[in-house]
Order: C-alpha cells, then structure tokens, then sequence
C-alpha cells in the first residue's frame, strides 16, 4: 500500500471546485429508473444512456471523478472507445461501486446489511487494472420503530472498515458510504442522533481495521427529516446540524466529504451544500462537496427519455446540475443560476 498515493488520489477527487458523480446504479435500479420514464431496460439502453452522460462536454470543468458500475466500466462508445477511456480523458478518475448490495439483515427485522466482502481483495485487483482509482461501498441504515439496532450499525461499519483496508492494500481510495437514508417520519434531530452514532461507529472499526484515514473520502447523508415527515427545516437549520454533526464525529485528518443526494431535489441539493459553504467553509477542516447521483442526473434523464432526439438537451441539463452543484462547493450557487445561467 503506497500511503502517499492515496493521499494524492484523494486530494485531487476533493480539489478546487470538483465533485463527483455517482453512475453506479445497479442493473436493478437503473432499470427501475428507466421504468418510471418508459425507457426498455436493456443493456443496450443502459449503455446509451451512459453514453450520453460520459460524453458530455465539459463536465470534467466540474467533475473530478465518476464511480461506474460492474456492467458500466467494461462498455464502450459505439465506435469501440471504453467509457473509462473517455472519462480519463476529460480529466475525471474512474472509481467503481464493489459492494454487491444491501439485504434484509437476518434476525433484525426492517434493517439492512450490505454484502460482498467474499472475494473482493481479487474483485479490486481487476477493477485497479482497468484503470480504477477509487472505490465505493455503501451501508444501509434505517430509522424507525426501535431501529437501527446497535448490532445493524456494527456489523456495516465493520463491513465497511473491512472493504476500505481491503481497498487501500490494492492502491484504490475508499469511498466509505454510510447511508442514514430518507425513508420513513423521523425528525431532522433523530436523523442527527442516529447520523452520529453511525459515524462513531464507522470512524472507531476503521480505527480498528487499520485504515489510514488520509487516504479515504466519506459519502454521508446531509441531516434531514424523513421524507413523510411534516417537518419543513430551513437551509440554516440543515446546515447547522450537518455540520455540527460532521464537527464532532469525523477526523480532521480525513481529505474530504463527499455527499450523496439520498432522493432530495436536484435544487435542494445544491441550495444546501453551498449554504454549508457560505456559513460554515471557514470552520471546516475538510473539503465538502457532492458525489450525486440522482441530484445531478435526473432532471438529465426525464429529457433524454430513451430519445436520441433529446441527447443534446440531456447533455445541457447534466451539464447544468455539475455547473450549480460546482458553484455551490465553493459557496457561490445562487437560485438565478438555474433560470439564467445554463452553461
Ligand atoms: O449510493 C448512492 C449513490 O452513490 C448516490 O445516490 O445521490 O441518488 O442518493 P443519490
């Protein structure tokens, strides 16, 4: 393990004002993203619609990396060029989602465990070989009726120390991704508290698991009510309380924080994190920005349609959402950029 080249990796996926994109939906879920819009869901439209995102101009302006997916890294353009290819190119590292999904927990009704462990040190080495450079694993918790259980919350940050220490041994960073997901009524305080019991947890097994912490980026959810609940919180109000909650539960030392969306509006998204920026950059030991899946591509996919007709405006509104969540990493997204300043 080359700790300084982690280091590296890692700094440059945080850099000036970049992010990441999130392409890693699994067979099943893009499909079922394409259901929604009446797209077939075929392997062949999965590969044009990613396609379309990869060969959009100037997003690599914006982007510093884009995690792929198993199906995703070994496709190519219709002239033969590997999506990967084309990424590097741009100027963006390639990183690849290696967990194989989270599964009902056994004896822990409602709760989530996330497998693939078995066999991945050989999974990694094939996908560094390819040209990856990061990885992302993500773990499930669920907020509800006396959930998470403290043994939920164990067993995925150990899972998740194990997959990062795995990750660094084969030079690729680890993108550790703990998700406190939106389902459900809780309060935007319950999500506090449960967010920063899960990051002590995770922070304490990766201590324990040896993983060098310069060398791996965090992908949190922001603190927010449950997506049924009544509760309407301020941008201030979910600024504050990530904040704080990140302050007190991860190490200065880690190179950044990288977002996911977790099913808030694209706007949302980047209305919140810049207001993260504008009132809180100067206190903030780590770099913060978006690693965004849906935030970034939906408004980009509901236009494309499946339509070759519509790729270019798809482009222009992808390219869009990479431009405002950008501004937004450096504090200066304003809501007149989504209406007058289309790039
Ligand atoms: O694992 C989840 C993705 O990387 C982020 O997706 O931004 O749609 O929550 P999202």
């Amino acid at each position: 393990m080359d700790n300084s080249t982690l280091k590296s990796i890692a700094q440059r996926l945080m850099a000036d004002n970049k992010g990441l994109l999130a392409m890693d939906e699994s067979i099943p879920t893009c499909n079922k993203r394409f259901a929604e819009l009446g797209i077939p869901q075929t392997e062949e439209y999965r590969r044009k619609y990613r396609d379309l995102i990869v060969n959009t101009q100037g997003l690599g302006e914006y982007l510093s990396g884009a995690i792929l997916f198993d199906e995703t890294i070994k496709q190519s353009t219709t002239d033969g060029t590997l999506f990967i290819d084309i990424l590097k190119r741009n100027g963006i590292i390639p990183g690849i989602k290696v967990d194989e999904g989270a599964i009902p927990m056994a004896g822990f009704p409602g709760e989530k465990i996330t497998e693939g462990l078995d066999g991945l040190h050989e999974r990694l080495k094939a996908y560094y070989d390819m040209g990856a450079r990061f990885a992302k694993w993500r773990a499930v918790i669920t907020i509800g009726d006396d959930i998470p259980s403290t043994a939920c919350i164990k067993a995925n940050a150990y899972t998740l120390a194990r997959y990062a220490i795995l990750c660094q041994e084969t030079g690729l960073v680890p993108i550790v991704e703990p998700e406190v997901v939106m389902n459900g009524n809780h309060s935007l305080a319950q999500c506090a508290s449960v967010t920063t019991e899960v990051l002590h947890a995770v922070f304490n097994a990766l201590y324990q698991q040896r993983v060098e912490l310069e060398g791996m980026i965090l992908k949190p959810n922001m603190i927010l009510p449950g997506e049924d609940s009544t509760e309407k919180p301020s941008l201030d109000e979910v600024a504050e309380a990530t904040i704080k909650c990140f302050l007190r539960t991860v190490p200065a030392t880690v190179p950044g924080i990288a977002f996911l969306s977790g099913g808030q509006s694209a706007q949302l998204a980047s209305e919140r994190l810049n207001r993260m920026h504008t009132h809180f950059g100067d206190i903030m030991p780590w770099a913060l920005t978006f690693s965004f899946s849906r935030a970034i591509q939906q408004p980009a996919l509901e236009l494309w349609q499946g339509k070759d007709e519509n790729i270019a405006a798809a482009q222009q509104a992808l390219l869009h959402r990479a431009a405002c969540n950008s501004a937004a990493k450096m504090g200066q997204y304003t809501a007149a950029m989504e209406t007058v300043s289309q790039p």
